[in-house]
């Protein structure tokens, strides 16, 4: 029998996984069906980061390269990568499903079969293995022709498409899949308009109605959910790093608090159920005049989410001097001003173990709801010596990282599960780049797209193997 540790501090069925996402990963951008989704036109490198401020840039110009459109090449290989990640002793996988290979334009009234044998076959493959499927509805990739057609979630008209889309996802793998997410890094919308919601203007009050139609088009669809399946549990999600203040100084703290109601805006009415208490005056503040009907914020009072689901990258830092603010890193398009206390990682990212533990307590004591970390990791460059991948940092990484995510735990948090950000090499969501890595399985392929997309396994598999193995004892 199996012998359980009384004194282990991750619950037993704690969910170890890895996580993926359809647009970084599958390729096969137009095969069985699929039409083009906005990731679909984003090039590669600073051209990226232009079209990513400007989609026009990318609606107008034709790049020699498009990662997406073969990335890893998931789609064709997932049988072949379950085998590993089975091996790697994952509980579960978080992967998202591409709404253009279910609904290829996006308002169409009926489905596109092939697409949904496609999710069928790699959530069955899933299962043989006893790896559960954690499933984000919605990650970056609205279909193309909603955003070019329907200026994306500005328009009303998407929640009756994502609620199309959700019916007939839940009904089709309600038995293969509890766990829902609605949109990957909700908050991703203020800082990324076109990347997360598909919107082809940056204008405020735009942005932040295209955000309340995505927290309707939640809510709609965690009533349907209770209705088709109440066993179905659905997540929201947010892109997460606690904010700190630079000094003492009064006005570093309130700096650090308002730039930390951007992060929980929307958090706050996916879980509370309401606004929170200082929409109203930042709506007067920024002039935005919100379109909010009676019945839909009845709605969202009535249908809050099941757990919150979050990433963690790395904590921000706020001042209102002038000089320090001048030195900025760019950070997962949550720019910060520089911690002299932290250690880069480069792609204007730091590195700050504690500040997950910090992070989990922040969200936890504002909430007080199961948690689910779904997202975290370093991208490093890796250098593949035959066979061999010795990434040692990655392994610092996660080292530090979970141990504070243990001290989270033992502090009293509830927590689902964690799933590291990228558990195989994919395509970065920011830059496009390949040689920004994540994974524990590294994939022959360059930033140009040349390689064989051989896998080959790098030292911190092994090395996570056994965290699994152990349930987080053993770092
Ligand atoms: C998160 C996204 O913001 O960060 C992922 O949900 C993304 O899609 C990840 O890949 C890491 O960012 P990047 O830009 O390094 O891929």
């Amino acid at each position: 029998m199996k012998q359980v540790n009384p004194l282990s501090t991750f619950k037993e069925g704690f969910l170890w996984g890895g996580a993926l996402a359809a647009n970084q990963s599958e390729g096969a951008y137009l095969e069985g069906g699929k039409g083009q989704s906005i990731i679909d036109i984003l090039p590669v490198g600073e051209k990226r980061k232009h079209s990513l401020k400007d989609p026009n840039y990318a609606f107008e110009q034709t790049f020699d390269y498009y990662p997406s459109h073969q990335s890893i090449d998931f789609y064709h290989r997932y049988k072949e990568d379950i085998k590993l990640l089975a091996e790697l002793g994952i509980k579960c996988l978080r992967t998202s499903i591409s709404w253009s290979r279910i609904f290829p334009k996006g308002d169409e009234l009926e489905p596109n079969e092939a697409g949904l044998k496609f999710y069928d076959a790699l959530f069955d493959e899933l299962l043989k293995y006893n790896i559960e499927p954690i499933v984000t509805i919605n990650h970056f990739d609205t279909p193309l022709y909603l955003s070019q057609k329907y200026r994306g979630w500005e328009n009303q008209q998407l929640i009756t498409f994502y609620k199309r889309y959700c019916e007939t996802l839940f009904k089709r793998y309600h038995k293969k899949v509890t766990y829902w997410i609605t949109f990957n890094e909700i908050n991703m919308i203020l800082r990324n308009p076109f990347l997360a919601g598909g919107l082809v203007t940056n204008e405020k009050s735009v942005v932040f109605q295209a955000a309340h139609h995505q927290l309707v088009a939640s809510a709609e669809v965690t009533k349907l959910a209770k209705h088709i399946d109440p066993t179905i549990q659905i997540g929201c999600m947010l892109a997460a790093g606690s904010v700190y203040p630079y000094t003492c100084n009064p006005k570093d703290i309130q700096a650090a608090v308002e730039r930390s109601r951007d992060q929980y805006f929307f958090i706050d009415v996916q879980v509370n159920g309401t606004y929170p208490y200082f929409a109203q005056r930042y709506f007067e503040d920024h002039s935005i005049k919100l379109n909010r009907s009676k019945d839909e914020l009845a709605l969202l009072a009535d249908y809050t989410v099941d757990f919150i689901a979050f990433s963690y990258y790395t904590s921000r830092l706020e001042t209102v001097n002038e000089e320090l603010r001048k030195n900025i890193i760019e950070g997962n398009a949550m720019a910060s001003v520089r911690n002299p206390y932290l250690k880069d990682a480069g792609w204007g990212r730091q590195i700050d173990p504690l500040g997950f533990r910090i992070t989990i307590n922040e969200i936890y004591q504002r909430y007080q709801r199961p948690l689910f970390v779904v997202e975290n990791g370093l991208g490093a460059k890796d250098e593949r010596t035959g066979e061999h991948i010795h990434d040692k940092y990655r392994i610092d990484y996660f080292r530090s990282h979970i141990e504070q995510m243990s001290e989270a735990v033992k502090d009293g948090v509830d927590l689902i599960g964690y799933t590291t950000w990228g558990c195989i090499d994919l395509i970065s969501a920011g830059t496009g780049e390949m040689s920004k890595r994540y994974g524990f399985i590294y994939v022959d392929l360059d930033d140009e797209g040349k390689g064989t997309r051989k896998r080959y396994k790098k030292d911190s598999f092994s090395w996570y193997q056994k965290v699994i193995e152990t349930n987080g004892e053993s770092l």
